[in-house]
């Protein structure tokens, strides 16, 4: 299609009516010119399509269809080909629906545990969540339909969400909150993109020019649309200025008419609305040209896959004495009413009308299971209590199903607390008194506090599984899937370990992200402190053991990669899968950074007693940190360690690399420029040596014995260290000094 030529051929009351949308799910069609009607869906993980009356917090029916795991989940399978399949078959519905974009993935970064949304996100990882959205994006657009990645940017929370204006530094942007957008439009290119609600330092993430412009298309290539979230735009002229192409919903045609005044009065070049009309039309025609409505959708087919991603996505965080995987002969007590009806997806856009679920106990049918429910909604009574403490007497172990409730945490608000309902943690305890071998499964979106854990043998993490998570728990449970999935993201002890625990929320519509690069465990690990369970941890039923970490050289320049290869063996008795994990961190040097990050990962499956060498490769970015004074990536020269292992906090291989910075920071020199810094650069160390050799300041030789006394070799290196250039004035200085100081930092700043 000549979109083109199309689009010249349109009124400008159409082009302006062209950018935004018909309904709640379509774009509008023109059909004097043959543009059709394009539809959206929400996503991510799986279909809401709304046939009847539209509305975007999932409050009325949508179709039936198949609920995937939520992306609290699958980013624990650390596994990219997973997510892959999965878009594969979310893509299959659309096409098969008539559906052109996917309202997903949605990658913003876990800042809090507290984020209302955080099941629909994937991790507090920027690195992980990229990988994921590409993959999953990946898949969806192979079979031509597109997606939407969102929402862009630095949406960490649901407070205020259509008001409040994150303040976030340049580098914390640039290194934490933009990469996982930034690597999936650079690998996976989506075939749109969804700006957020929130401010971004100010600006509406809607009307902001430097990102849906300068950042998204100019530096990172981004070639489809961008719309906006479901109601974000303020001023819709502004926004086109911008580059927000598509305004979702609509306006009632308000937003349209003064897109036409501007134009029509100087204030908005009509060669913006075009564009605008351009980008949005390539999309709808490139679903148009291959659409296969005759695409079947196997619903029965992705509910097994979708059991086998939730079997894949699982984390095995506790598992004393190995008392996983249970015997199916064992007498089994399941308590908890989700063992019945478990939670498997979240609240708001993104729940999903299931044509079917499995629970626990379904799938738990002809094995030895007894059941009591302990709780029903956010209460228990004594009898119910008594009910389960006696079931879990009578059987060998006991399985408590808990977790969070749909009211503690959903789209639009955020807790205020990490805690489970008390009923449920009055029954853990309870039932581990009267039962030593007691397993806890959690179905939750983000981290809870675990008061009983030092009472319960075993802890497995189901997260929000979709429809068939109690299949899969029951395959877990039992063996017949070995556990591997890891935390995507850190459990804090308590709430108040978080670091954005002083500022998360912010003060009215304003949210200062001031603990910068330090998110989960950037955090914890700079400060050395204890965590329930770190980021990457994930138990198996087998063992891996991780040795010979080679590294191509022991150096490298910041512009060339190399790889780093470590082998993988299964030591265990069980085919299991290993999540292989490589963090990089700065030995030393002047930047303030944490202490590792992951910069690599592979999954990896072994029958016991094979091995196998996994790859990664160190490149720039590996090393780079975000440098505000250049606006640009750099590496600061030095030595650098390369940890593997299983968990942010079991890396038994370790290498140091030195890199060489290639690029040179420009520097300019003042009076005020102190000693020590001049010294560090080389150029400026040979300006100053014969001033230094001269010494003249800081020569305390003539100085009595007394004073000598008081002054060690420490302090008079410090001091010197600390004087600024304009100190040789100050301590018997000249007229001549201070011509010499001239001529210095003329020569200095040449
Ligand atoms: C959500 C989006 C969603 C949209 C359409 C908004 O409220 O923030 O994630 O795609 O509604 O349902």
């Amino acid at each position: 299609m000549d979109v083109k030529a199309l689009v010249s051929q349109m009124t400008l009351e159409e082009k302006a009516g062209l950018c935004s949308g018909a309904d709640f799910w379509h774009t509008k069609a023109v059909e004097r010119l043959g543009i059709p009607a394009s539809m959206v869906s929400d996503g991510p993980h799986g279909l809401r399509k709304q046939d009847q009356e539209g509305d975007h917090l999932g409050v009325n029916d949508s179709i039936k269809a198949v609920c995937f795991p939520a992306a609290c989940a699958t980013a624990a399978s650390f596994d990219r080909q997973l997510l892959r399949t999965m878009g594969e078959a979310i893509g299959d519905s659309c096409q098969h629906e008539k559906l052109s974009v996917v309202l997903g993935p949605a990658v913003n970064i876990k800042r809090s545990p507290l984020c209302g949304r955080n099941f629909e996100y994937f991790s507090e990882d920027p690195y992980l969540a990229g990988q994921m959205a590409s993959s999953y994006i990946q898949g969806v657009q192979s079979r031509n339909v597109g997606t939407s990645i969102k929402h862009f940017a630095a949406n960490s929370q649901e407070h205020r969400r259509m008001s409040s204006s994150s303040n976030v530094d340049e580098r914390t942007l640039r290194e934490i909150y933009f990469p996982a957008f930034e690597t999936a439009v650079k690998e996976a290119q989506p075939w749109t993109v969804m700006c957020s609600y929130n401010r971004l330092s100010g600006t509406f993430a809607s009307e902001n020019h430097w990102l849906l412009t300068d950042v998204l298309r100019k530096e990172w290539g981004f070639r489809g649309y961008v719309m906006s979230d479901w109601g974000a735009v303020s001023d819709r002229v502004a926004g086109v200025a911008a580059g927000l192409d598509l305004e979702m919903p609509s306006s009632c045609g308000i937003n349209d008419r003064k897109i036409v005044a501007a134009v029509r009065e100087g204030r908005l070049d009509e060669k913006l609305v075009d564009q605008a009309c351009e980008r949005i039309l390539n999309i709808v025609f490139r679903f148009v040209e291959n659409a296969r409505p005759d695409t079947p959708w196997d619903m029965e087919a992705q509910h097994e896959l979708a059991a086998r991603i939730a079997s894949e996505c699982m984390v095995l965080l506790k598992n004393d004495g190995g008392i996983l995987p249970l015997n199916k002969e064992d007498s089994v007590a399941f308590i908890g009413e989700f063992a019945q009806k478990p939670r498997f997806q979240g609240g708001g856009s993104s729940h999903i009308n299931s044509f079917k679920t499995t629970s626990a106990l379904d799938a738990a049918k002809g094995l030895n299971v007894t059941y009591a429910p302990g709780y029903a909604g956010n209460e228990t009574s004594e009898e119910m209590i008594a009910q389960a403490v006696d079931a879990a007497r009578k059987a060998k172990t006991a399985v408590v199903f808990a977790g969070l409730p749909d009211s503690y945490e959903s789209e639009g608000y955020d807790r205020t607390h990490m805690e489970m309902p008390a009923c449920q943690n009055q029954l853990i305890e309870a039932v581990a008194a009267a039962n030593p071998n007691t397993v806890v499964v959690l179905h939750n979106g983000s981290p809870v506090e675990m008061p009983w854990i030092g009472k319960v043998r075993a802890v497995l993490e189901a997260y929000l599984g979709g429809q068939a998570v109690g299949q899969a728990t029951v395959q877990v449970l039992y063996g017949d899937v070995n556990p591997s999935g890891h935390l995507a993201e850190s459990f804090p002890v308590k709430l108040s370990d978080n670091p954005s625990y002083l500022y998360y929320g912010g003060e009215g519509n304003v949210t200062e992200y001031r603990e910068g690069v330090f998110v989960g465990y950037r955090y914890y690990d700079k400060k050395d402190m204890n965590v329930l369970f770190p980021f990457g941890h994930g138990l198996s039923y087998t063992t891996f053991e991780y040795s010979n970490l080679r590294l191509e050289k022991g150096s490298m320049k910041d512009c060339d990669t190399q790889k780093v290869t470590v082998t993988v063996k299964n030591t265990g008795k069980r085919f299991g899968k290993a999540v292989a994990q490589f963090y990089v961190g700065a030995v030393g040097g002047d930047v303030i950074r944490p202490v590792r990050e992951l910069k690599g990962f592979e999954k990896v499956d072994l029958a016991p007693g094979e091995s196998k060498d996994v790859t990664f490769t160190l490149e720039k970015r590996s090393f780079a940190v975000w440098n505000s004074d250049i606006h640009d990536w750099y590496v600061p020269g030095g030595q650098y360690t390369v940890e593997v292992g299983d968990s942010s906090r079991n890396l038994p291989l370790r290498a140091e690399i030195t890199v060489e910075s290639t690029a040179e920071l420009p520097r300019h020199y003042d009076v005020n420029s102190i000693f020590m810094d001049l010294m560090a650069d080389p150029k400026a160390r040979e300006i100053i040596k014969p001033l230094l050799a001269a010494r003249t300041i800081g020569d305390h030789e003539e100085a009595s014995d007394a004073a000598q006394d008081a002054i060690s070799d420490e302090m008079n290196m410090a001091m010197m260290n600390y004087m600024p250039l304009r100190a040789m004035l100050s301590f018997g200085g000249s007229e001549e000094t201070a011509a010499m100081i001239e001529a210095l930092l003329k020569a200095l700043n040449k």
